[in-house]
């Protein structure tokens, strides 16, 4: 119940706000975060405990993958409340024994937050009493080059997470940023973005009458138009700025 009490005094960060900063140490060293990340995308995600097995099974993707999101201007680092030594034995044993799913000789390169004090933890809302009062949820902060935080996902204990969707959940917040827009449901680069209200490009009538050829409007408040896959690749190439 202490616990309880504890985490209802600290709020939860929210989409919009300046992630929370704080040092700490990590199996690459020591970081400043999100500081050290000003300029570049950062995401930074917990799991709840190391030498389990869907945080194994996730690291092993997620640090499969890593290229593919430093490509996109974007670093990831982890976080969990177990110990340095932990997390040294942990991805050292993930490295020289595990082969799953084809991946095998996985090693992890990005850094893994130590935090036995549950203080980074408890500044991010990743624990989450009625879920666990001793281990981080599965959460995942999408922060911006400026420190804001963009996006957020929390995922069960039980449940692993779907790292592409995690990729196209940065590609969608830099295409955004880079071209105006909004994407609809289950958006995929290459597939139709939505433009802005009337108003910026043109009026609703204007629209609606089909004056541009590139925009397709449903009704006055939802139209759409295309941005070709290439597109969206230059935007990840910039790193999602204009
Ligand atoms: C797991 O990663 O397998 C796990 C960790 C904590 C609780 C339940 C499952």
């Amino acid at each position: 119940m202490e616990q309880v009490t504890q985490n209802q005094a600290i709020p939860m960060p929210r989409i919009g706000d300046r992630a929370p900063s704080f040092k700490a140490v990590t199996t690459q060293g020591e970081i400043n975060f999100p500081d050290q990340y000003a300029g570049s995308w950062v995401i930074l995600f917990s799991h709840p405990a190391d030498f389990t097995p869907v945080c194994t099974s996730e690291f092993m993707t997620f640090a499969t993958m890593e290229q593919k999101f430093v490509g996109a201007n974007c670093n990831l680092v982890g976080l969990s409340v177990d110990g340095l030594y932990s997390h040294i034995a942990w991805l050292r044993t993930i490295k020289e024994k595990i082969e799953y799913k084809g991946m095998k000789n996985v090693e992890v390169k990005f850094p893994l937050i130590e935090d036995i004090t549950m203080e980074v933890a408890r500044k991010y809302g990743m624990i989450q009493p009625g879920e666990s009062q001793t281990k981080a949820v599965r959460a995942v902060f999408f922060i911006d080059p400026k420190g804001i935080i963009r996006a957020i996902i929390y995922y069960p204990l039980s449940l692993g997470r779907n790292f592409e969707e995690l990729y196209r959940v940065l590609v969608a917040l830099q295409t955004a940023d880079a071209y105006g827009v909004a994407m609809p449901a289950d958006w995929q680069p290459g597939d139709d973005v939505i433009v802005p209200p009337a108003g910026s490009c043109g009026t609703a009538k204007e629209r609606m009458e089909g004056k541009d050829q590139d925009i397709k409007c449903y009704d006055w408040f939802f139209c759409t138009k295309k941005l070709p896959k290439e597109k969206v690749e230059e935007a990840l190439k910039r790193g999602g700025r204009k």
